[in-house]
């Protein structure tokens, strides 16, 4: 379905992605991880196109995506919906505006610039609202409603796109462990039933171990171990985030300590 060939990206002499080659042959839902500056945004970006490549390709069925321009480019990152950790709504505007605002890509610029939706794509924009639980929000402002609210919004107004491909770059890591898991398990069900692709960066190993199917570890822009959660031992969580570096991730550090007990919390006393 989506493989990825030798993509790098330099930026200047640094490789913030470094020769990833990747393939994913059915829809499943990957957590991406790695500490901070490892590349996990940078590859989020390539594949949406929102960042061009150095070297390499991306290939989504048969298409080489890395070759868009245009219109085409345009309907790729349809195909692709991004979700980012500051959920990126417009805080003034209500909420089913916001979620319309995912259709933009095959609007004109005058019915957009007179906010003119069309009914059909209104009661499209509530019922999605409806699923993700938060319909009765729908005529509020954005900027009224909690983190986790607000994030629901974004995935609704990526939804709107209705993409094969889910891109979500760190979508928990500004909300509190509550809301964190109800996005967390909006993605997955949107994974299952829907069966799309969600493609997440994590900066938590253990919402990457609860609820994805593969992780891909990532450091200093290689990919360093890619498998199922079960493969992710104590040790190669250690290699992925390098335990002989300071390392002050502390939400990632207590989840070390859940992975296996006391080789975790010796694992901790390393980091
Ligand atoms: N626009 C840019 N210009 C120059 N260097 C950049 C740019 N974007 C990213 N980098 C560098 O590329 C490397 C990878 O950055 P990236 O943002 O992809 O990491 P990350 O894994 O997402 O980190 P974090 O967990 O902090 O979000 C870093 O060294 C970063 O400084
Ligand atoms: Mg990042």
């Amino acid at each position: 379905m989506l493989q990825i060939d030798g993509l790098t990206k330099r930026f200047g002499g640094n490789a913030a992605v470094d020769n990833v080659s990747l393939r994913v042959d059915e829809a499943c839902m990957i957590g991406v991880i790695g500490r901070s500056g490892a590349g996990k945004s940078t590859l989020l970006r390539m594949l949406n196109r929102l960042t061009d490549s150095t070297e390499g390709r991306i290939v989504f069925e048969g298409q080489d995506v890395t070759a868009l321009n245009g219109a085409a480019k345009r309907r790729w990152q349809s195909d692709c919906a991004m979700i980012f950790q500051q959920f990126n709504l417009v805080p003034r505007m209500d909420v089913v505006s916001n979620v319309l605002h995912g259709t933009l890509n095959r609007r004109s610029t005058l019915a957009t610039m007179f906010n003119l939706f069309p009914k059909e794509d209104i009661r499209r924009a509530i019922d999605i609202l409806d699923r993700l639980g938060i319909a009765e929000q729908a005529p509020k402002r954005a900027e009224a409603l909690s983190g986790g609210q607000q994030q629901r919004v974004a995935i609704a107004r990526a939804l709107m796109q209705d993409p094969r491909i889910i891109l979500a770059d760190e979508p928990i890591a500004s909300l509190d462990p509550m809301n964190a898991q109800i996005v967390m398990q909006a993605l997955r069900r949107i994974h299952e039933e829907d069966g799309r692709t969600v493609i997440c960066n994590l900066h938590t190993l253990d919402t990457a171990r609860r609820y994805c199917d593969r992780v891909i570890g990532m450091r200093a822009g290689r990919v360093v171990f890619d498998g199922t959660p079960e493969l992710l031992t104590t040790d190669m969580a250690r290699e992925i985030y390098g335990a002989d570096e300071t390392f002050s991730e502390e939400a990632t550090s207590t989840e070390i300590e859940t992975l296996d007990g006391r080789e975790g919390r010796e694992a901790l006393a390393t980091l």
